[in-house]
């Protein structure tokens, strides 16, 4: 049997921070209702040469580092997001040339907030089925760009970044051990961009009623996060065969630290086992879960053999729950120059091979309008 083991991670958020204090000054609110209400006291916001696959493409290339591993050796990239940089390509394809993983395939997921579960459980299971052995998957939005600027029920909820994980086929049996992914559509109404997509294309009425930003029922989809973080984590701890006991480290979306804490009160979670940094970022979407994760990484929380429950929720509605065993040693190893020198060369070399295959293109379609008006 073939598993998905977690052998990379890293993550990336823009520098530009937004305080509580800035937005008092934006929209009628305060620093008091913003904190009590979602535990959120600043969030990042991402600068004006920065998207969503740019933030992906350096959380991606801290997870190659962390693997040790060359751009060339990934079989599939996965971005799972809601705020691509264009309606087409996909970002996975702009993180794969950005990157330089010249020989993966690349397609997005868009499960909104769940996203970054979803985009696990494909991974794993093309991993374990012996389909692929090398797989990154990305969780990155920049909502940022989809919120309304007005809109004090929304506005101060949301931030930008983005969290990668490096997945490689191993012997032995840690990654996922289970998955619970569900939907329930009938609740589209709940966080929505009415226009914009194929039922509603965008007018200049649209952008005048601001009908191309996120509209949301927050307290539908406050009571939903609950109930379903609840239900779906013990679906999938009943699949791995597991108790809450079990579970060392508690890691759901960031979106409210009310919703975080009612849940784990729920389910019985104590609070040490229990990771939030949502007061830094906010809600950051899809990319909220794997942000969370590399922090817990990064302040000792992860350790070999630990159980974490990954939870998602969001439009749709979505959600997705993940019993994951860590099974690699997460002590930051200093990195040789020489490798450090070797990784800038290959994102140079990445930079390089997408600029020639760019050149490429628009010398074919050069030579291909001269042939058809004969010179
Ligand atoms: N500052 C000050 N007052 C505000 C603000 C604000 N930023 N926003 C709303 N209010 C007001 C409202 O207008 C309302 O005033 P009223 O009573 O005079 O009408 C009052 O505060 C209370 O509003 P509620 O909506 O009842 O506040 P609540 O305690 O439910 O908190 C919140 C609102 C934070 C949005 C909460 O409902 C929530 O977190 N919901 C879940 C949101 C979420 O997780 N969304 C992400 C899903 S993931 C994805 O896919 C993107």
């Amino acid at each position: 049997m073939a598993y998905a083991q977690i052998v990379g991670w890293g993550y990336a958020v823009p520098a530009r921070v937004l305080t509580n204090f800035d937005l008092e000054k934006m929209v009628d609110t305060s620093d008091e209702w913003i904190r009590t209400r979602t535990g959120i006291s600043e969030r990042r916001i991402a600068g004006p040469k920065e998207s969503t696959s740019t933030l992906a493409t350096r959380a991606a290339q801290n997870a190659l580092q962390v693997a040790d591993l060359s751009p060339g050796r990934v079989d599939l990239v996965i971005v799972a997001t809601s705020t691509p940089d264009y309606p087409v390509p996909s970002v996975a394809s702009l993180v794969q040339d950005s990157i330089g993983a010249s020989r993966a395939g690349a397609f997005d997921v868009n499960a909104a907030c769940s996203g970054f579960i979803y985009a696990l459980a494909v991974a794993s299971g093309l991993i374990s089925s012996g389909l692929y052995e090398t797989i990154l998957i990305i969780g990155a939005d920049t909502l940022s760009r989809i919120v309304d600027w007005t809109d004090r029920s929304t506005c101060v909820l949301f931030g930008d970044g983005a969290g990668a994980l490096l997945l490689r086929r191993s012997e032995s049996p840690t990654g996922l051990r289970s998955c619970v992914l569900g939907s329930d559509g009938s609740g589209v109404s709940s966080l929505l961009i009415p226009a914009g997509g194929s039922r509603n294309p965008l007018t200049p009425e649209h952008l005048q009623n601001r009908q191309n930003t996120i509209k949301m029922k927050g307290s539908e989809v406050y009571r939903f996060a609950i109930s379903t973080i609840v239900q779906a984590t013990r679906q999938a701890l009943d699949a791995a065969g597991m108790r809450v006991d079990d579970i060392d480290l508690f890691i759901p979306h960031q979106a409210n630290i009310r919703i975080i804490q009612a849940a784990a009160r729920a389910l019985d979670i104590p609070d040490e086992k229990v990771f939030s940094n949502v007061h830094r970022y906010g809600n950051t979407s899809a990319a909220s879960i794997p942000i969370a994760l590399c922090e817990a990484i990064e302040s000792g929380r992860v350790r070999v053999g630990a159980n974490l429950a990954l939870v998602g929720f969001g439009a749709g509605l979505s959600w997705g729950a993940a019993i994951v065993q860590w099974g690699v040693d997460t002590t930051p190893v200093p990195i040789a120059w020489w490798k450090s020198v070797l990784r800038n060369l290959h994102s140079r070399e990445a930079m390089v091979r997408s600029f020639a295959l760019r050149t490429q293109r628009r010398l074919d379609a050069l030579r291909r309008l001269n042939g058809i008006h004969g010179v």
